[in-house]
């Protein structure tokens, strides 16, 4: 091969990685791939924007099809997100033989088993390491590291807005809104960030994790989703006064045959590997029959760390090109998707509740408790300075999540409960 040439669908925080990456590393990746590295085109919705990296203004193109639809383009990263028109794309540039990498999970955990079938029909390949972990290369650890294992458990912070976020506002007592506007600046939020702090783009990400290391198809409406946007200063104190951190955390779990997956806010053992993982960190704890516990850190968000783990595919795509193997290495999933039913998902939790002050009161609550066959592990009962209102926080041991809906809707409709105020899983005191 005398060069490869890329053309770039995008150059904002991951795409100008991209560029900086190939600017400054090409002797490294001139050893590892054997032939310079021609960027040729660079597509942007805005011709004029100041760019944070020089590129030849004479790159930048508002059309898509000069990238897609050029014979002498090699390899397509995109870097520019969205779905719908980016999947067209996508589809176009593998029915042209091309090559493609990319960062979007979005795309991958809606249409990657169409994507990655259009891509083996053609000789393609297609990978997407950085859709999930940012800089961690968990895809590949997952697929080649762990080949040989049957994966039991993933447990995984792998947004970095919200880990970033929930450790601002616990150890600096940081309001919510100031937070989020600055994981935005610092270029880790999503331009929407609604898909990161409502555990969207988790979801997506454990639903690409999930269908990887169960080697099974998830879909993203599998996984049960709930964000961190109602977490209060008072959970965020009563978690650290219980000996928990709060996380956001993606859950990925397999018994026998039948799975669940889900994406909550959690209180996390603070003895448990991912309570140390902060700020922007991701983190992807992964259990395994043979390996036992694994666990792969790194910056989850930001242009350079996740235009590292873009390169990575490059540099994978360009050996297989000198070997001629393109396109043969995806491996459809092994099992047909059995889900867990909400009898079989068993965890702990946390609940905080506000009751009237009176005699009897308590009882009701043990009593709905009692009839699930669900004790406590941990409570705590703390007078309010409302008038006749008590605080009554509680963490259950493991019960069914069918049996803990029941209690929740039972309590709610209790005349003694004035208001059901939180509610979160809790995992980590025990490991795997
Ligand atoms: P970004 O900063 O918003 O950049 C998007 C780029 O794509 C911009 O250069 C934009 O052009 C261009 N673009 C968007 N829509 C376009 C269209 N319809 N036609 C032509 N150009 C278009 O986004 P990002 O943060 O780099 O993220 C890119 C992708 O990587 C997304 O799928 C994201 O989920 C994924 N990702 C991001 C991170 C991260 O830390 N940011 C980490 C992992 C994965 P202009 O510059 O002219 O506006
Ligand atoms: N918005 C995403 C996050 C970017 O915060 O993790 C990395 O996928």
């Amino acid at each position: 091969m005398k060069k490869i040439s890329i053309g770039l669908l995008g150059l904002g925080t991951v795409g100008s990685g991209v560029v900086t990456i190939l600017t400054n590393h090409q002797d490294k990746l001139m050893h590892q791939v054997g032939c310079p590295i021609e960027l040729k085109k660079v597509v942007v919705q805005d011709l004029h924007k100041e760019r944070s990296v020089e590129v030849d203004q004479s790159l930048l193109t508002k059309n898509v099809d000069e990238v897609i639809n050029d014979p002498e383009i090699d390899v397509v990263i995109e870097v520019m997100g969205g779905v719908e028109e980016t999947r067209k794309y996508i589809l176009a540039a593998l029915r042209n033989k091309k090559h493609v990498v990319t960062a979007n999970k979005d795309l991958m955990a809606l249409y990657g088993s169409e994507l990655l079938l259009e891509a083996s029909e053609n000789g393609c390949d297609l990978f997407y390491e950085a859709s999930v972990a940012g800089g961690i290369p968990i895809l590949r650890s997952l697929v080649d590291g762990l080949a040989s294992d049957r994966i039991t458990k993933m447990m995984g912070i792998v947004n970095g807005t919200t880990n970033f976020i929930l450790t601002k506002m616990s150890k600096d007592k940081r309001a919510y809104e100031d937070v989020l506007a600055e994981a935005q600046h610092l270029g880790y939020a999503e331009s929407d960030p609604t898909a990161d702090v409502e555990g969207l783009d988790a979801a997506r990400k454990m639903t690409i994790l999930a269908t990887l290391g169960f080697s099974m198809n998830i879909d993203l409406q599998d996984v049960r989703t709930q964000g961190i946007t109602t977490i209060t200063e008072e959970d965020l104190d009563y978690s650290k006064r219980l000996g928990y951190t709060m996380k956001l955390i993606g859950i990925a779990h397999r018994d026998g045959e039948k799975v669940e997956v889900s994406v909550q806010p959690t209180l996390l053992s603070e003895n448990h590997p991912l309570a140390a993982v902060n700020d922007e960190y991701n983190a992807v704890y992964v259990c395994g029959e043979a390996v036992g516990e694994t666990m792969f850190y790194g910056p989850g968000a930001g242009g350079l760390p996740t235009a590292t783990a873009v390169m990575s595919d490059l540099v994978g795509v360009m050996k297989n090109m000198r070997l001629g193997v393109n396109g043969l290495s995806a491996v459809s999933p092994q099992y047909e998707k059995k889900l867990k039913l909400d009898s079989e998902r068993y965890s702990k939790y946390f609940l905080r509740i506000h009751v009237q002050d009176q005699v009897g009161a308590f009882a009701k609550i043990t009593t709905i408790f009692s009839e699930h066959g669900v004790s406590f592990e941990k409570i705590l009962q703390l007078p309010l300075n409302k008038s006749n209102v008590a605080e009554i926080v509680i963490v259950t041991h493991r019960a069914s999540l069918k049996d803990y809906e029941e209690i929740l809707g039972q309590l709610e409709s209790l005349e003694v409960v004035k208001q059901v105020k939180s509610s979160y899983r809790v995992e980590g005191d025990e490991m795997q």
